[in-house]
């Protein structure tokens, strides 16, 4: 493991540690247009999870979308060309903040927006979802801003992934861990819109 993988494996530890059960932490005050934007980001989660499969079966061949064999694997290689996993959200409590909540959902978004940025210079099929993520990174910003005031510029280190496509096989591994990771990151964004929808104060 190398120590940036250390560091990731330290912070989560660190985080789960920290969470205990606690009632949901919303602030009382959201303003309507937070509703709003969250419902929109939320259709919007769920449009990129069907934009998924389109563009899984457009790129990668060596691979399906639903199997699990090779899994461990490819996790792996996914590790060593430098894919990183994706934030960890967490139920809201008192621990897990809605700021953070937020931060985590924006810091994931633009993790991916950079993946596919540079699986998309080696492969084609991916466009929609790379439009789709803008999208959805807008929303969230826009969530930031009715909500929260601090500044959510993109901390994600700067990947090294490129470096690591040599050649079409590597390319395939890369872009299917990627949608593979970016759908569950999804349906943890489809779980927590649900959550800021329904709630009420
Ligand atoms: C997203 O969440 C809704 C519940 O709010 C659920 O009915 C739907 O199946 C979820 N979508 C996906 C693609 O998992």
């Amino acid at each position: 493991m190398d120590t940036w993988t250390v560091t990731i494996l330290l912070h989560y530890l660190l985080c789960a540690s920290l969470v205990q059960s606690a009632p949901v932490g919303l602030p009382s005050n959201l303003p309507p247009a937070f509703r709003e934007t969250a419902v929109e980001a939320k259709t919007l989660s769920e449009k990129i999870l069907k934009d998924i499969s389109a563009a899984h079966t457009a790129t990668v061949k060596d691979f399906s979308l639903d199997s699990s064999s090779q899994m461990s694997n490819l996790q792996m290689m996914a590790v060593s060309m430098g894919i990183p996993s994706s934030p960890v959200l967490k139920v809201l409590s008192e621990h897990f903040t809605l700021d953070m909540c937020v931060s985590r959902m924006l810091a994931g978004v633009q993790m991916y927006q950079n993946l596919l940025e540079v699986l998309s210079s080696r492969a084609s099929g991916l466009e929609d979802l790379k439009a789709d993520l803008r999208d959805l990174l807008n929303h969230i910003n826009k969530l930031t801003e009715a909500q929260l005031g601090a500044d959510y510029s993109d901390q994600n280190p700067i990947s090294d992934l490129d470096s690591h496509l040599q050649d079409s096989y590597s390319v395939q591994v890369a872009v299917h861990m990627t949608l593979t990771q970016l759908r569950s990151f999804c349906h943890d964004l489809n779980r927590t819109f649900r959550v800021l929808i329904t709630y009420r104060p």
